[in-house]
């Protein structure tokens, strides 16, 4: 008994540093691709064996992912510059194509001015993110807050194993950008940059509800989710339940090759409704009015998408067609 006893706390002494030794060596011979390799780099700073040859080439190439951390970090500084009081963001996405003169981002900012309820100021808690160098310089010749996707550094380079287009990766770029401003503790009003702007959105947008999302049609009752969803405008709050919902919804992805994240939110609606308890509000299309179904009464009217259009050049048209109308039911207004 009494040799147990003394051999016991040696033999733990001899445990604890031969596994000591053993993760020592482990973390020390990492692979620089592995995630952990950012472990043994903080753990031993300049001074380690970070420095060979074979890590300072693959440092200098192009295709190096950047270390996931920093570029969030600084769209998350951005975020939290441009949130309101409360905390909410409202972020949208660009590119080249909907950046051009008199296109879509001219049109959606013009929106703003045309607006009611003094909606310009809204512009101030606006992060436009540029999915090309091109959008963001046009971005920046416009607007304060732009940011330029490619320097999220976010795991495209995996997820694109299961995508064949590079425009279905953008689209989901923004569900990862959702995610990651709800983990900072933000609320984001996401709105698609073809839709305009005449009334303030928030209006309805209620406290109930986890998600708010548009509908393509819309069929009477809020919660229902036989409603068509539109995610062209999205409002979410910063809650864990959220960020596991959108989390689920990524994910849900892999499910559904070459779908865009609306079509995905769609398959997966009633999952995400069973598994979580997600509680959706869809926006009437009277309030968040589109092309699908449209309607144009304009003492509710707050915006408008022209989905269920084929073609920018469609779109646009429309949207000025509805613009106009919106400008003489306004002086009409003022008049009256
Ligand atoms: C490794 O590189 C860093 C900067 O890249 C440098 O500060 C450090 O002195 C280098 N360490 C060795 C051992 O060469
Ligand atoms: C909008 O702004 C104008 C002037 O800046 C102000 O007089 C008006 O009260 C504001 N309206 C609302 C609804 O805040
Ligand atoms: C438009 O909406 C208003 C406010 O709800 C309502 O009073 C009016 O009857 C509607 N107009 C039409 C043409 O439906």
């Amino acid at each position: 008994m009494s040799i147990e006893k003394s051999k016991t706390p040696l033999f733990h002494y001899g445990i604890t540093i031969f596994l000591a030794a053993v993760l020592f060596v482990y973390v020390f011979s990492l692979d620089s691709k592995n995630p952990l390799d950012r472990l043994r780099r903080d753990w031993l700073g300049a001074k380690g064996p970070g420095n060979t040859t074979e890590e300072m080439e693959e440092l200098c190439t192009k295709n190096l992912v950047p270390p996931q951390e920093s570029h969030d970090e600084s769209f998350v500084r951005m975020i939290k510059k441009a949130a309101m009081d409360d905390k909410t963001v409202i972020l949208t996405d660009v590119n080249e194509a909907f950046s051009a003169p008199n296109s879509m981002l001219d049109l959606f900012l013009e929106s703003f001015h045309n607006g009611e309820d003094n909606i310009t100021r809204l512009l101030d808690h606006l992060v436009i993110v540029a999915m090309d160098q091109k959008a963001f310089e046009k971005c920046k010749s416009v607007h304060h807050y732009c940011y330029l996707h490619e320097d999220i550094g976010i795991d495209l380079s995996s997820e694109n194993v299961y995508m064949t287009k590079a425009y279905v990766d953008l689209v989901w770029t923004k569900v990862r950008l959702w995610q990651l401003t709800l983990e900072q503790g933000y609320s984001f009003l996401f709105t698609d940059i073809d839709v305009m702007w005449f009334r303030n959105p928030f209006r309805h947008i209620n406290v109930y509800a986890d998600l708010t999302i548009g509908s393509d049609r819309f069929y009477g009752n809020p919660e229902d989710h036989s409603n068509d969803p539109n995610t062209g405008l999205v409002y979410a709050k910063p809650t864990r339940k959220n960020i596991e919902v959108l989390k689920y919804w990524l994910e849900a992805r892999q499910r559904f090759p070459e779908a865009h994240e609306q079509t995905v939110y769609y398959e997966i609606r009633h999952e995400l409704a069973s598994k979580f308890d997600l509680k959706v509000q869809y926006v009437s299309t009277e309030y968040w009015a589109n092309f699908c179904q449209l309607q144009k009464n304009f003492t509710k009217l707050t915006t408008f998408h022209p989905c269920c259009l084929v073609g920018l050049e469609q779109k646009i048209a429309q949207i000025k067609i509805i613009t106009e109308e919106w400008k003489s039911y306004k002086s009409n207004n003022l008049k009256s």
